[in-house]
This record gives C-alpha cells, structure tokens and sequence, in this order.
C-alpha cells in the first residue's frame, strides 16, 4: 500500500521555492514518497537546482502542443504516470485551465507574494510596495479556477519600514515564503487542512 505523497512542483523560473521545499525535503521536515519537477520553460534557472539536487526534472514545451488542452493533457499523463498526489505551484508562469484544477481538486498549492486579496497577479511585491503599503506578506493558498483566489492555507505578514528598497523587500518577501510553503505543505502532507468553503481549518 502506499502510504507516502509523492509531490509534483511546477515552476518557470528561478526556483528559489523549489529549493526552499527540496531542502525541507532532505532535512525530514517533510516525508514524501517522491518529487519531480516539471516546468515550461527551457531556460529556467529552477532546472539547474533540480540538477544539483538530482531531483528529476521534466521538460514540457508548450510551444510543441496544438493548444492549451492537448498541453494540460501531457502534464496530467505525466502526473498520472508519476503516480503524484499533491502539486505545488512555485513561480509556475502559466494559467491552469478548469479542467487541470478540476482533474487535481484540492491538490494543487500556490505560493503568492502577497497578502491575498491584495495584490494579486503579477508584480505583487512592486505593486503593493508602490502603493505604499506598510504590510505586505505572503500567502500559500489552494488554487481554483481563477487566478489567486482559493482558499487560503496560510498567510505571514511583511512590513514595510521607513526607506525600504524595493529589493529589500523582495529578499524579505522571499525568505518568508520560504519558510512559509514548507510549513503549509507539511500541514497537507499530515492531513491537516480540512476546507471549508473559503475556509481552511488546520485540524
Ligand atoms: C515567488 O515570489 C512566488 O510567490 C511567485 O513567484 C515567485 C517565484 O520565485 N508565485 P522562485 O522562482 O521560487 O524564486
């Protein structure tokens, strides 16, 4: 029988998450059966740190598929085929359609850099420092059909002091994700989210 999670990533960029998570991973913080990564993009950084860490990593180039939906399809055979039972979405640059979300229901997570509903889509970070916010933060939330905006899992603020750079309110914003996700991904991994509507109570 198999009792341990096998955990899917998908990411398009610099994979600091990745890293984040596949470190929890080695030091036991997290007990999964097996991690792949998948990304869309040929070039992205995150592929280098699956390396290092010798995490399998597979390739799928959108650009060869006719559309959207045979593409979907190739990431649900492959998820099928690794037998994964949770996704989680780390800097992964592509829009997942209802029929993914549905095929994966309540097992996929995303990691934004906001305080959701705050700030949601692109450039959070800049956005909500341009507005001129003193809080800010992150949330690792259950994705659904649209765009940021599942139940929220958890969520850790940021403030934004007195003549802070931008770029050092990324770095703070990114250390806290990466302590955050881990956390948020043990919490599915023990069973411990239960959803509640819009709600998700950690039981
Ligand atoms: C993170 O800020 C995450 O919240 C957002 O995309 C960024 C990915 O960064 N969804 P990285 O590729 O994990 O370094």
């Amino acid at each position: 029988m198999k009792t341990k999670t096998n955990l899917a990533i998908l990411a398009s960029g610099n994979g600091s998450n990745f890293e984040a998570i596949i470190k929890a991973v080695k030091k036991g913080y997290l007990s999964i059966g097996k991690c792949i990564l998948i990304t869309d993009k040929k070039d992205a950084y995150v592929r280098e740190r699956a390396k290092k860490y010798k995490i399998k990593e597979i390739f799928v180039d959108p650009a060869s598929f006719k559309n959207k939906k045979e593409y979907e399809k190739k990431l649900v055979e492959i998820h099928d085929k690794e037998k994964i039972d949770l996704i989680a979405l780390a800097g992964y640059m592509k829009i997942l359609s209802p029929f993914f979300v549905k095929y994966f229901k309540n097992k996929i997570l995303n990691i934004h850099p906001s305080l959701l509903p705050s700030f949601s889509g692109k450039d959070a970070i800049e956005n909500a420092y341009n507005y001129g916010c003193k809080i800010t933060g992150v949330t690792v939330h259950f994705v659904s059909n649209a765009v940021d905006s599942g139940p929220i899992i958890m969520q850790k603020t940021v403030s934004i002091e007195e003549g802070m750079q931008l770029d050092e309110l990324e770095n703070k914003i990114h250390k806290t994700e990466h302590k955050l996700y881990p956390k948020a991904i043990r919490l599915f991994l023990k069973n411990k989210l239960k959803i509640e509507g819009r709600r998700v109570k950690i039981i």
